[in-house]
């Protein structure tokens, strides 16, 4: 039942009050209400356990893309992890990440900047972390190049990201979203094709899961969380 009207309403905002607001004032929407809703909606339940099944993964100098607000900084070993380097082009959203970090062992260099042009060396990373943020990177093609360039050789990518459904109705929905619901999502495009994104970057995926995330609408939900190797 709590999954029924969470569906209900969340559908609500999604199709209806997110839209009229944002068409409203797009400024106010931008600035005001979408980084609360994208700090609470990538905190739900399904995504946490999807975080914490790729974030300890990672290992040496880290290169998080799209760091948000900070969401991973909880799931990372200190022991394992000598630095971190978290891009992201959002203001209001390092502004939390860096609430977050000062709480965790961690040493975290905030860089605000877009992964389409990554400020750092070739070949310097040792994992580079992506989580439900190829989806919102304009050009994200573009962002994997980078992130491809600034791994070593012996460098890994851990992912875990949304994106094209194999289902064909799934599908025909993400398609169909696509004149509205980037501009409430804060540039979030549900149809992206990771898996392609990946490899056509010159990766080689290692270890590819995927599934519908429990207690998510369909169209936002289909997973696929690995690991590429250069
Ligand atoms: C849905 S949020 C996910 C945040 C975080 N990765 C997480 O797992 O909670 C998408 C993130 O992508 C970031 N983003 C948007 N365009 C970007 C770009 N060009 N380069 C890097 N990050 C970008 C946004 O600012 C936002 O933090």
């Amino acid at each position: 039942m709590k999954k029924i009207i969470y569906l209900i309403l969340s559908n609500l905002f999604i199709f209806i009050i997110y839209p009229i607001i944002r068409f409203t004032n797009k400024k106010f929407y931008e600035k005001k209400i979408l980084p609360s809703v994208i700090n609470s909606t990538c905190n739900s339940r399904p995504i946490q356990y999807q975080r914490k099944k790729v974030v300890p993964k990672a290992f040496g100098i880290v290169l998080e893309i799209g760091i948000g607000s900070g969401h991973n900084l909880k799931y990372y070993e200190p022991s394992k992890v000598t630095k971190i380097y978290g891009v992201d082009p959002s203001n209001e959203l390092n502004k939390l990440a860096k609430d977050k970090a000062s709480k965790y062992n961690l040493d975290v260099d905030f860089i605000v900047s877009s992964a389409e042009e990554i400020p750092l060396d070739d070949n310097s990373i040792d994992t580079a972390v992506t989580t439900f943020t190829l989806c919102s990177i304009p050009d994200s093609q573009k962002a994997l190049n980078e992130i491809y360039r600034v791994l070593k050789p012996s460098g890994k990518l851990i992912f875990s990201e949304h994106g094209l459904s194999p289902d064909k109705f799934v599908a025909n929905i993400q398609n169909g979203i696509e004149f509205f619901y980037p501009k409430i999502s804060g540039g979030c495009h549900a149809n992206k094709d990771i898996p392609n994104l990946i490899t056509n970057a010159k990766f080689n995926i290692d270890n590819l899961e995927t599934m519908y995330l429990p207690g998510t609408q369909k169209f936002l939900g289909y997973n696929f969380w690995g690991t590429a190797n250069k």
